[in-house]
């Protein structure tokens, strides 16, 4: 048996912040025990780390990543071996990333796919939901196969007319299946038949940078597709999970649906906290390095996002990772916005950014894990396995400096991309050590994992339902 120890640090978890010390035997936590209680001194161990001044924290929980996702003619720069690889140096032992139904095929033959891309190559732990693309009857019946085997949550977007487009009936479809297997559906909540409209107009006006993809990408229609989704979960009876809120009145209309009691949950991401159109009109074609959907908002839009993390509706924070390249991918939109690949790199970002928020203030630190660890790993059935530090969990571990400074940028990020959407930003935080069941992935700042130690990880079902 192999036996670790944690000694000296402050244990912080949604619930509780204690000064404990951790043993993890053969990759699980096997105990706490409060510093000066007389059970941690009697531990021996073959490896011991000490986290004096450090905080011990749960692996971050990454619900939204798109590793290699094909999407406008090119592929998501980070394969599932870099993008893992990145997962862990930020801090980050499990990702769900999003397996593809093309149009006309099966779930069964995308999620095939997918589990052959990430076999093998990962760093860290992975599971997979389903995007859904074309809603059959078979689509249906496979939705309650997969639902058995682990991948419980299907996403589907009211964007994208012709790609991944789900027209209501489709989605009514799903959510009504859903309800009855106990799958989650993940919602793109954006009018992607008004967006093509106002994409074509604009084109013909000559209205062609990267700026104009978050004009025609209106809160109106962030807001309006958050509404029709949460009326149509309401109508099948199915709980319902917006992915990517950007907008203000997005939010409202979450907050709204929580306030009705009703099982409507909201994710953001850190780049809708700290960017804004400011980013998407930076000269000289910059801001197409911040083109994702839904699109970065005006600043004022990020007090709101803030508030419904505090006030908990907003429940999620992801990073809905999906990196292309500037030179060769993002460039592929010089002269039509409407051609740029649509995302933006973060997986290594997400749990420093978030420690940022806590030290400017906008969230506690146990909210900090609570929305990027425990609630994420509660909503997609990985708890209490991933997402804290209690025995029997899994020991995915991280030694969190509060007081290291640091600045970011793509010349030490480990993320396959050529640039940073946070370039020159300083952080205060910065992680030391991350173990994986167990296993130092981060040793002292150095990489010490191995691709094809993370393992598929099949999930229950929502844990989180009111
Ligand atoms: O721009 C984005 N978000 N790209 C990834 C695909 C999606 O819609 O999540
Ligand atoms: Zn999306
Ligand atoms: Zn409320
Ligand atoms: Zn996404």
């Amino acid at each position: 048996m192999s036996r670790t120890v944690i000694r000296g640090g402050l244990v912080i978890t949604a619930a509780d912040e204690i000064h404990a010390d951790v043993l993890i035997e053969d990759g699980t936590i096997a105990a706490l025990a409060a510093r000066g209680t007389g059970a941690a001194a009697t531990w021996t161990a073959d490896r011991t780390i000490d986290a004096t001044g450090k905080y011990v924290i749960p692996g971050g929980v990454d619900a939204h990543t798109h590793m290699e996702m094909p999407f406008g003619g090119t592929y998501a720069a980070d394969t599932f071996e870099t993008g893992t690889r990145a997962a862990a140096w930020g801090g980050t032992t499990t990702i769900v990333d999003f397996a593809i139904q093309s149009k006309g095929r099966s779930l069964r033959e995308g999620l095939d796919a997918w589990h052959a891309k990430a076999a093998s190559n990962c760093a860290v732990d992975y599971g997979f939901h389903m995007i859904v693309s074309d809603v059959t009857e078979d689509t249906l019946k496979e939705m309650d196969l997969l639902v058995d085997e682990g991948v419980t949550s299907f996403k589907q977007f009211m964007a994208y007319p012709g790609v991944f487009y789900s027209d209501d009936g489709q989605i009514l479809r799903a959510m009504q299946r859903a309800a009855d297997n106990g799958g989650l559906i993940m919602m793109h909540a954006e009018n992607g038949i008004a967006i093509d409209v106002l994409v074509e107009q604009a084109l013909a006006r000559g209205e062609t940078d990267p700026r104009y993809h978050g004009e025609v990408r209106k809160a109106l229609l962030e807001s309006e597709a958050t509404h029709r989704a949460i009326k149509l979960a309401q109508v099948a009876g199915a709980p319902l999970y917006v992915v990517h809120v950007s907008a203000q009145e997005a939010v409202a209309e979450i907050s709204r649906a929580r306030d009705e009691g009703l099982n409507v949950f909201g994710e953001t991401c850190p780049q809708y906290l700290f960017l804004s159109t400011d980013n998407l009109a930076e000269p000289g074609f910059e801001g197409a390095k911040y083109v994702c959907s839904t699109p970065l908002r005006p600043k004022d839009h990020q007090a709101a996002l803030w508030r419904g993390l505090r006030t908990n509706d907003l429940q999620v924070i992801s990073t809905d990772h999906c990196p292309f390249c500037f030179s060769g991918q993002k460039e592929m939109g010089r002269g039509d916005f409407s051609k740029i690949p649509n995302g933006m790199p973060g997986v290594e970002n997400r749990m420093d950014l978030l420690h940022q928020g806590v030290v400017d203030g906008h969230i506690s630190r146990r909210r900090w894990i609570e929305i990027a660890c425990a609630t994420p790993a509660r909503m997609f059935g990985l708890y209490p396995k991933k997402g804290t530090i209690t025995p029997g969990a899994d020991a995915d571990i991280v030694i969190y400096d509060p007081a290291a400074e640091q600045v970011i940028s793509a010349e030490t990020h480990h993320m396959n991309v050529d640039y940073s959407a946070y370039e020159g930003k300083r952080i205060t935080g910065r992680v030391d050590t991350v173990l994986s069941r167990g296993e130092p992935v981060i040793t002292d700042r150095e990489f010490t994992g191995r691709a094809g130690h993370g393992t598929y990880t099949p999930r229950s079902t929502c844990q989180y339902l009111i």
